[in-house]
């Protein structure tokens, strides 16, 4: 019987939680808002689930093949126009709608995200992480495209805006080779 009753008990506590629970989901209490840092409940909730999923899906992803310079200025180039915008770039300021966002996107040049593999890298660029502003480009970029990038962020540490500034003006990029985004558009006759 006292077995009986502890059950009932512990059932009815979860029954309670969950009502708790599903009545302040739908209160309107919880602040929606991007411009106002979440409680730590919330942040730690959410880098849990996304250094765990991480760690669970990007472990067996290595880079094809050793980055080399083009691949680098290849990178670049598309960095300059999809990248940019949010993270900044080597004596280049972020827009700023950016800071707009919550968690606001960070350098990528700083030493805590350079902390992660080339593997989660790329596995971000092209799945893009939930509960930020972070999208998805698989749909907008190859395989190969993401790889350059993943090789232009490695070496953006050691940029300097000079470098940066070269490199986005496209030099680098063997003319002969196909463009960042793809074969060259057929030219006119
Ligand atoms: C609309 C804004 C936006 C754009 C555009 C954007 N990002 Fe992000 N990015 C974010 C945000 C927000 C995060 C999440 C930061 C966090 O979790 O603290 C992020 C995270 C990342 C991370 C993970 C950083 C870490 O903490 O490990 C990488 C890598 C990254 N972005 C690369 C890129 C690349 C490469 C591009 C361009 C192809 C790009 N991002 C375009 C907003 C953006």
């Amino acid at each position: 019987m006292k077995v009986l009753r502890v059950a009932i008990c512990v059932l009815a506590t979860l029954a309670l939680v969950a009502l708790a629970a599903w009545a302040y989901l739908h209160s309107g209490r919880f602040d929606i808002r991007a411009d106002q840092r979440p409680g730590g409940l919330e942040q730690w909730i959410v880098s849990t689930l996304r250094d765990r999923s991480l760690a669970r899906q990007t472990g067996d992803i290595t880079p094809p093949e050793p980055f080399d310079a083009p691949t680098v200025a290849r990178g670049a180039l598309i960095y300059a126009d999809a990248c940019e915008l949010c993270h900044g770039g080597p004596g280049r300021q972020a827009e700023p709608f950016a800071y707009g966002l919550h968690p606001v996107p960070p350098s990528l040049d700083s030493p805590v995200v350079q902390d992660g593999t080339d593997g989660e890298f790329f596995w971000v660029i092209g799945n893009g992480l939930r509960f930020t502003g972070m999208p998805a480009f698989s749909g907008l970029y190859d395989e190969e495209d993401r790889w350059a990038l993943v090789a232009f962020l490695r070496r953006l540490p050691e940029l300097l805006p000079a470098d940066y500034a070269q490199l986005i003006s496209g030099a680098g990029v063997d003319p002969s080779g196909e463009g960042p985004y793809g074969d060259p558009p057929a030219s006119g006759p």
